[in-house]
């Protein structure tokens, strides 16, 4: 049986499941990489093109950009931050990129990263590096992780007066690592350094208050974690840097200030961002809050199940862990890339079970996400999965 929250609210499990257009064969671990679209959402997607192609001229010459601040000023209200400094971009990638390339950098220049930083943001500051002469900097954070003090001693080795900008994840990709930002923020801002934050997890895993943390920047992706149309996502700017960044195409609203400037990037379909409001609407039926904790203790129970049906580990403690996490395979040999996309590629193959599995610290993890649709009986399957993978 699913659990109920809350006595109004829609069940959790199998009835939450019913609400999303997902495969009922396929056993789905993996909201975290490309999240799902639930039913009235896409429905709410449709109709807003249908309403656009109505009148498409009076929609994108008048409408579009005043529904776009409205969906800015949700989203400021959902993270903690002030609208006028939140512009809306397809994801986070385009984020990054906006950041870096909107920063000037010198020769010598530090960029702080990390060995868990995702892979497009990596080769986003190398192929800036090399533009400019910053030099990348890799910190190698700990993994399995212990706990939230090592990897700010990491972040505190590692930046110094060279130190330009730092590049944090608010949680990790591969290692679904939730990091201690708020201090590692610190430490940079007192060396003279700037942060992005790459939350592109964070928006709907985790609460969220943007002002309060006062990164420099902060994106965040409305895909995954809240359910929102594909190409839904959000850069936060502090006030001082709003007036030199500049999106990835330059358009109409050039010199016209930060909003003018991002809210028109060129005739396209913003409709994955105007659908974002019925999925706050979606979101609320279930709450926010009780969404996050359902998650959080069914990925924290799910996580330990299978480390002890495999006799292996979970990579991260529960204080840094919000709805994924990682668990050792119960397999040795030498673990690579390839290998384990071989690995991910049988259990959906063989056991129809949809779930990333990495080579981390020389073994096989796989990351396992937990979200409304997801139930125990998902997490059994995978154990027992996991059992025949074993040679
Ligand atoms: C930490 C992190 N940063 C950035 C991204 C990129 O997100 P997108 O593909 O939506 O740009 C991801 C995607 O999973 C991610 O996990």
């Amino acid at each position: 049986m699913t659990e109920t929250a809350h006595s109004n609210r829609p069940p959790f499990g199998r009835e939450a499941r019913a609400e999303f257009q997902l495969d009922p064969d396929v056993v789905h671990l993996n909201h975290g990489s490309y999240g799902a679209v639930p039913k009235r959402v896409a429905d709410a997607q449709r109709a807003m093109l249908k309403q656009i192609e109505a009148d498409p001229s009076q929609f994108m010459a008048m409408e579009s950009r005043p529904r776009l601040r409205e969906i800015a000023g949700q989203i400021g209200s959902y993270i903690g931050a002030d609208a006028d400094g939140i512009a809306l971009v397809e994801n986070a990638t385009n984020a990054v990129n906006v950041v870096l390339r909107s920063l000037s950098f010198s020769d010598g220049d530090e960029i702080v990263v990390t060995n868990q930083t995702y892979g497009a943001v990596l080769n986003t500051v190398t192929h800036i590096c090399s533009l400019t002469g910053a030099i990348r900097k890799d910190i190698e954070l700990p993994y399995p992780a212990h706990n939230p003090d090592d990897v700010v001693a990491a972040y505190r080795d590692a930046i110094g007066e060279k130190t330009r900008l730092v590049v944090v994840d608010h949680i990790t990709s591969p290692t679904a690592l939730l990091l201690p930002i708020e201090p590692i923020i610190r430490l940079a801002h007192e060396a003279g350094a700037l942060v992005l934050v790459d939350g592109a997890h964070a928006p709907g895993m985790i609460p969220l208050n943007v002002a309060a943390l006062a990164p420099d920047f902060y994106t965040g992706n409305c895909h995954k974690w809240l359910c929102a149309p594909r190409g839904c996502a959000f850069l936060w700017c502090a006030e001082p840097h709003r007036a030199n960044m500049h999106p990835l195409v330059i358009s109409h609203g050039f010199g016209g200030g930060f909003e003018a400037e991002f809210d028109w990037v060129g005739t396209r379909d913003a409709s994955a961002q105007f659908a974002l409001s019925e999925a706050f609407a979606f979101r609320e039926r279930y709450g926010d809050a009780e969404t996050m904790a359902h998650n959080h203790q069914l990925v924290l129970k799910a996580a330990a199940m299978l480390a002890e049906r495999w006799g292996t580990e979970v990579g991260a403690p529960a204080e840094m862990t919000g709805s994924m996490a990682t668990i050792r395979l119960p397999l040795s040999g030498p673990a690579d890339t390839q290998a384990a996309l071989a690995i991910r590629a049988r259990l959906h193959a063989e056991h129809k079970i949809q779930v990333p599995v990495n080579a981390l610290a020389g073994a096989f993890w796989v990351r396992i996400s937990a979200q409304i649709y997801n139930e125990m009986a998902d997490y059994e399957r995978l154990a027992e999965a996991g059992e025949m993978l074993a040679p």
